[in-house]
């Protein structure tokens, strides 16, 4: 596995591989990699040749009150991950390097409409940061296929519209979320909670799925969702957002059978975000 901190470097490495038409993948990930990202380094395995990781702590996507200094970086664990994870070339940039003017003069990428509401609602600016950095990747790599988590999903809808709107001859995977038997969904944060938060941090998938199966008997959609923020609070989060959405994250009508929950909570300082997917009794 080779390691490239510098664009020219990477692309000269994947260079010969381009010209022998292999297909490569692309993960993009901000390190502290954990199962949920070799699943991501899986996936573009099965269908690429030639897999890159990035390892990049994007500042341009943290809000001024977020935890950009305190986000767990770990390059020597990741770069072992990668390793036994079968990856081929890690790209290591620094914030210089991708924002050689500094973040306050960048050019940014502004995916409308679905970068609005939800995360995009609570974390202003936050997907201006990710639609700008993941088009700068793309265009460093230049991958044939891209991995992200669905546990992520606004971000997954928003770099799907970039690369449509854009005309990217990209293929976009969605991985399917890897959880910890509990049901909590793997992330970087959850390195934050303490053993007690931990437990609880499991309550949001449950309460998920205890919406699911009730709107999927044909309950009502607002009155469930208010008693999910309800049973939320009362098991210690601070809640940010809990909706119903159709999958594309336009709003649930009167016709809309596939559907997905969205929420983000806090526990003490960690914000967790979570979804799920359902059909709608209509
Ligand atoms: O999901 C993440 O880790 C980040 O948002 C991403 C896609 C690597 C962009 O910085």
């Amino acid at each position: 596995m080779n390691i490239h901190a510098s664009i020219q470097d990477l692309r000269e490495a994947l260079l010969p591989h381009r010209r022998a038409g292999r297909r490569i993948g692309l993960v993009p990930t901000m390190g502290n990699l954990h199962r949920g990202h070799l699943a991501l380094v899986e996936a573009a395995r099965a269908q690429c040749d030639v897999v890159v990781t990035s390892i990049f702590v994007n500042p341009l996507q943290f809000g001024p009150n977020e935890d950009l200094d305190n986000y767990p970086r770990t390059l020597d664990d990741d770069l072992t991950k990668l390793r036994e994870g079968g990856c081929d070339l890690v790209f290591t940039p620094t914030p210089a390097l991708m924002y050689p003017r500094g973040m306050a003069n960048q050019t940014l990428v502004q995916v409308p409409e679905v970068s609005e509401g939800l995360c995009g609602g609570s974390r202003p600016g936050h997907f201006d940061g990710v639609s700008t950095v993941v088009n700068m990747l793309f265009n460093i790599v230049q991958p044939d296929v891209a991995c992200f988590g669905e546990k992520d999903y606004q971000q997954l809808a928003v770099i799907r519209r970039m690369v449509q709107d854009l005309h990217l001859p990209i293929d976009i995977l969605g991985v399917p979320t890897v959880r910890e038997a509990s049901g909590l969904a793997l992330s970087s944060r959850n390195g934050y909670l303490s053993d007690e938060q931990r437990a609880t941090a499991a309550r949001l998938q449950g309460t998920l799925a205890e919406l699911r199966t009730a709107l999927e008997a044909g309950a009502d959609i607002d009155t469930q969702l208010h008693q999910g923020l309800e049973s939320l609070r009362r098991a210690g989060f601070e809640p940010d957002y809990l909706e119903l959405r159709a999958l594309d994250l336009s709003n649930v009508t009167a016709t809309t059978h596939d559907a997905i929950l969205l929420a983000a909570a806090r526990l003490g300082t960690t914000r967790l975000i979570d979804n799920l997917a359902l059909t709608l009794a209509r």
